[in-house]
């Protein structure tokens, strides 16, 4: 049988943190691609680079910072992960998602996860926001789900049902703090791939074919963890650019950085807003 986490690792990398930290943080969140700017507005910040803690998958991609910042939010205590690391990087996918196992130790309710992603919705423009109404687990449905191995019995049941995997009266807040705020918030299907590499045209126009609206390389195996815990989520897409599903255009990391700066500021006042809401 393959190696997988355990309940003892996951016990030492909350204990590291609850040493370093005086508040019990009721919200965890994760930032993704060009979305790190994110953690600076959060208030009496700690921070514990992701190198100290054990056990927690390091993270080496370009504009992820790889740090938690603890401290509050819209009067909230939170604890922000201003970046992540993904399945591609080579870890497996328990030790990818450790940090939600840790998170609900911590005692954490509310799970808010972001993620740069590109438009496969042709309404979409790079810049818009996408709620994710649900996700399509395109890796885990046939391969590398995070819960594969033995149950941890303690954080959920063996087959935990993921037919509201995001919360609906977290998606209402959302909405209504866009509609306040004034700005349009698109709603649909994520899918989340292995990647690195992007998609070809025709994999662009298999994924449109079968429902999907925003494409991305994280968030759905975080999910389906934070759900076998029982936490309430939330989930938002940064749209970094549009899918190239004719061959037309070329997708660059670089242009998913640059889209997060356009991202932010709305990301930012939408977040707030569910804070003050919860
Ligand atoms: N495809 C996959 N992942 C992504 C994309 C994309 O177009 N944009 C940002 N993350």
């Amino acid at each position: 049988m393959d190696e997988f986490i355990t309940r003892k690792e996951i016990d030492q990398t909350t204990k590291e943190i609850r040493k370093r930290i005086s508040r019990k943080p009721r919200v965890g969140m994760i930032l993704g691609s060009g979305l790190g700017p994110l953690a600076d507005q959060v208030e009496n910040p700690v921070y514990i680079p992701y190198r100290e803690l054990p056990n927690w998958p390091v993270s080496t991609v370009v504009g992820h910072k790889g740090r938690l910042v603890i401290g509050e939010l819209e009067g909230q205590d939170i604890l922000v992960m201003q970046g992540r690391t993904h399945y591609y990087e080579g870890h497996s996918m328990d030790r990818v998602t450790l940090p939600v196992r840790v998170m609900q130790c911590l005692g954490i309710e509310f799970f808010f996860v972001t993620n740069a992603a590109g438009a496969v919705n042709p309404d979409f423009e790079p810049g818009d926001l996408m709620l994710i109404t649900d996700h399509l687990n395109f890796v885990g449905m046939a391969g590398p789900n995070p819960l594969r191995g033995p149950n941890l019995d303690e954080f959920g049941p063996r087959f935990p049902d993921m037919s509201q995997a995001y919360d609906r009266e977290l998606m209402d807040f959302a909405r209504k703090v866009a509609a306040e705020a004034g700005f349009h918030l698109n709603e649909g299907v994520y899918v989340g791939l292995a990647g690195p590499s992007f998609e070809t045209p025709a994999d662009l126009r298999f994924l449109r074919a079968i429902g999907v609206d925003a494409v991305g390389m994280s968030t759905v195996s975080e999910v389906t963890i934070a759900r076998h815990g029982n936490m309430r989520v939330l989930g938002v897409s940064g749209i970094s650019n549009k899918a190239n599903l004719d061959g037309s255009t070329v997708t660059t990391h670089e242009e998913v950085l640059e889209a997060g700066q356009v991202i932010v500021p709305k990301m930012v006042s939408l977040i707030r807003g569910v804070l003050q809401k919860i």
